[in-house]
């Protein structure tokens, strides 16, 4: 790589402090330029956690700061659109967190700002680069549940009100758990199966008024103003049939995060929320279930990897030289899987895909860690 690619974050919230973490401490090839926070003792505290030299004022001092190549966008999912906008306008590639815009309108904005600007755009999850994706992935390209013909995907919770220190936003445009989880289930899915051609669905939600039970808003009431259950359908381009439900409405289940059946046996997918995880094979000549090795690096909590893929890209000249894995080609197609079951639950007709996704190349199993291919 012929130079560090410098990254300013806007945001120092709950979800920081790995992020700060790993682009400091694990990946190499970059170098964090400054933080900031509309509450700027957030951005202080960081930064005195993880080293960091610059505090911008705000996102707009960051912008137009030219040493800065690249933008974290970790806001809450309602300000992605704003905050990643403004950073396209003053000609910054941005990564931003999941989702990537609060509606597939917002989406299809800045994708088309970005191509009009020549940037970079992608962003999270980047769990998909982990090691137990990755493995799965190898083990369905490889045969061996043979062709891939049917799955089952369940993210089932009862929210984010018992932990999460402001959890106003699950609640609100951009929120709830198809929003929120239903990110790390899609990228996972397509980056196993490829592309989704129609989804049909039914949402509602359980309660209007959730009371907070986390210590900084205990008793709290939040306004329930999105659907908190989504139960559907995704027919994949390559004809496979997916069951899938995210809830915020459940107390406890027993069903799979993923599970994928195939002509020749059935892959179990570790929690897409996870970079490692244990994926499980079943084969008829077993009968059993047999646990399976990891075959990739980052098995641990490697958030940054996405975006560390982004820079070493920017760095040598552009995806014409080296494709880069998260990109806006994926969250894009993700984000609207994600709208497409509320507008089918809207329409009562099945949502056609407007958007094709084609898979990147996987990550190479032979690595010196903290440097990518
Ligand atoms: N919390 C988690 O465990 C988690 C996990 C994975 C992904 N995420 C994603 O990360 C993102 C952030 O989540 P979070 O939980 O950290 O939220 P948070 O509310 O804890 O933090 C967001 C921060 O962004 C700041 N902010 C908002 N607009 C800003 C602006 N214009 N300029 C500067 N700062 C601004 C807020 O003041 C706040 O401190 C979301 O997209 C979420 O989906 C969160």
């Amino acid at each position: 790589m012929s130079r560090k690619i410098r990254i300013g974050v806007v945001g120092c919230g709950c979800i920081s402090g790995i992020y700060l973490h790993n682009m400091t401490r694990l990946f190499k090839e970059i170098e964090v330029a400054g933080v900031c926070d509309l509450i700027r003792e957030r951005a202080e505290k960081q930064a005195a956690a993880y080293g960091i030299k610059r505090i911008y004022k705000d996102m707009y001092e960051m912008y137009a700061d030219p040493s800065v190549d690249l933008i974290l966008n970790i806001t809450r999912p309602y300000q992605h659109y704003e905050v990643t906008k403004a950073a396209l306008e003053a000609g910054k590639h941005v990564f931003s967190e999941k989702p990537l815009g609060a509606s597939f309108e917002e989406g299809l904005a800045l994708v088309k700002l970005a191509e009009e600007k020549g940037l970079m755009l992608g962003g999270a999850p980047d769990t998909f680069m982990g090691a137990g994706i990755q493995t799965c992935r190898r083990l369905i390209d490889d045969g061996y549940i043979g062709r891939p013909v049917a799955v089952s995907a369940f993210f089932l919770g009862h929210g984010p009100e018992n932990w999460h220190p402001d959890p106003d936003f699950f609640y609100q445009r951009g929120g709830g758990p198809m929003f929120d989880m239903g990110p790390y289930y899609a990228t996972t899915l397509i980056n196993l199966l490829g592309g989704v051609k129609s989804v049909s669905a039914v949402c509602g939600k359980a309660f209007d008024n959730r009371m907070a039970t986390c210590k900084e808003h205990f008793g709290e009431n939040i306004e329930v103003n999105i659907s908190t259950h989504y139960s559907g359908t995704l027919l994949f381009e390559s004809g496979v049939i997916a069951t899938m439900a995210a809830s915020f409405d459940v107390y406890s289940h027993t069903h799979p995060h993923i599970e994928i059946y195939g002509t020749e046996g059935t892959l179990s997918v570790p929690d897409p929320n996870t970079f490692g995880g244990s994926p499980r094979l079943w084969r008829p000549e077993d009968k059993a279930w047999r646990d399976l090795p990891l075959l990739y690096p980052y098995p641990e909590n490697a958030r940054g990897l996405g975006i560390t893929d982004m820079a070493k890209t920017i760095a040598e000249g552009g995806e014409s030289v080296r494709r880069c894995r998260a990109t806006y080609r994926q969250t894009l197609h993700v984000l609207e899987i994600l709208c497409a079951f509320q507008k089918s639950s809207d329409t009562g007709a099945a949502y056609q895909m407007t958007t094709k996704y084609e898979r990147e190349r996987p990550m190479k199993a032979e690595y010196a860690y903290g440097i990518l291919d």
